[in-house]
């Protein structure tokens, strides 16, 4: 159950997988924020480079996500490509 919504029960299976992915999405994007704010923090240059890596990765979580997202909720696929 979603620690975010307190009708869990009452959602549809698309309801709740569109939860779970957004709720991701949001996750994501928080790891690429925190390794951002770190690379631009550190002065070594080795962690710099390890903390480059691992949010690229992140960026990539969150890109399929994105990608998910746009093929289970049209209306946000069409303000994507409205604003592409
Ligand atoms: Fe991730």
């Amino acid at each position: 159950m979603s620690a975010t919504y307190n009708d869990w029960d009452r959602l549809d299976e698309l309801s709740r997988d569109l939860e779970r992915a957004r709720t991701s999405l949001s996750e994501e994007l928080d790891a690429i924020d925190w390794y951002q704010q770190r690379i631009a923090a550190s002065k070594d240059p080795e962690l710099r480079h390890l903390l480059k890596h691992n949010m690229d990765e992140e960026k990539e979580h969150a890109a399929m996500l994105i990608e998910w997202i746009r093929k289970h909720d049209p209306e946000q696929d069409r303000a994507f490509k409205e604003h592409d």
